[in-house]
This record gives structure tokens, sequence and C-alpha cells, in this order.
């Protein structure tokens, strides 16, 4: 997981994907944390993304970085605990002028059976499940 985490901050931006009805997703994310051992994401409760989750918590995001890119797919589910969101906007000092752990809106979520797997065109892609 910490490999993941750390490609996908190196990669700057990654992608995540989400389902509509029958109707893929997807929007530009940079967020990513490591808390409680478990890997999260944030947004927030007033986007279209947090709803299409609540609807069907079923994403995928991707990033490439350096030849590689890699594919994380799982289910996100909400954690509402206030130290798991000040521990996102701690690493995130920017999004402190948006979102606050009390504002109701700020959320974050992480990965539940997740797979992630790396590939490249010169190598035989390696997957890490957590
Ligand atoms: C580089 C980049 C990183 C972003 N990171 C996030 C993020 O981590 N969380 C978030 O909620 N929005 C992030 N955004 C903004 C979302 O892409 C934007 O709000 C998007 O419209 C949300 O998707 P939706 O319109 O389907 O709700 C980012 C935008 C950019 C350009």
């Amino acid at each position: 997981m910490e490999r993941v985490a750390k490609f996908l901050k190196e990669a700057g931006t990654y992608y995540l994907a989400t389902v509509e009805g029958d109707q893929p997703r997807v929007r530009p994310f940079g967020t990513v944390n490591i808390f409680d051992g478990k890997l999260y994401i944030q947004t927030g409760k007033v986007k279209e993304v947090s709803k299409q989750i609540h609807a069907n918590p079923k994403a995928e995001i991707c990033a490439f970085k350096d030849g590689e890119w890699l594919r994380v797919a799982g289910t996100l589910v909400e954690d509402d605990r206030r130290e798991a969101k000040q521990a996102m906007l701690d690493a995130y000092p920017s999004l402190q002028g948006m979102y606050s752990a009390d504002d109701n809106n700020t959320e974050v979520l992480y990965f539940k059976d997740a797979v992630a797997t790396f590939s490249s065109f010169t190598k035989a892609p390696e997957t890490v499940k957590f």
C-alpha cells in the first residue's frame, strides 16, 4: 500500500473513475493519505463524484509516471471520523482554505478490497492487494 501511495503522490495527479447508472465518470484527483493502515482519498460531499460513490462505491483510479501506470480498483468506504479527515487536511495544507474537518462537506474515503496493478510496456504487470 505504501508503494501505491508513493506512486500516486509522485504522479501528482490521478484519475478517479466512478459509475453513474451505466455511464462511467472520470475526473482528476490528487489527494492520497495513509491513515490507520488504509489508503484514503478526499472529496466534498456536495460533489457529483461523492453522490456517485454513495450510490455505487465501486471505483477505479489510474495514474501514469515515468513510463509506468498504476490502476487501483476497489470499493470506497466513507470514514466519518474527525481524525481521519484531519489527518488528510494536515497532509494537504493547501486544502485548509476550502475544507475543514467540521464543515459537513469534507469527506474522506478509504479503499477496501483494493487490487492495485503496476504496468509498463517493458515488464510484466505486478499486482498488490490491500
Ligand atoms: C490536479 C487536480 C487534482 C484534483 N484533486 C481533487 C481531489 O483530490 N479531490 C476532489 O474532490 N477534487 C479534486 N479535484 C477537482 C475535481 O477534479 C473536480 O471537482 C471534479 O469536477 C469532481 O468531479 P465531479 O464533477 O464528477 O463531481 C482536482 C482537480 C485537479 C485539476
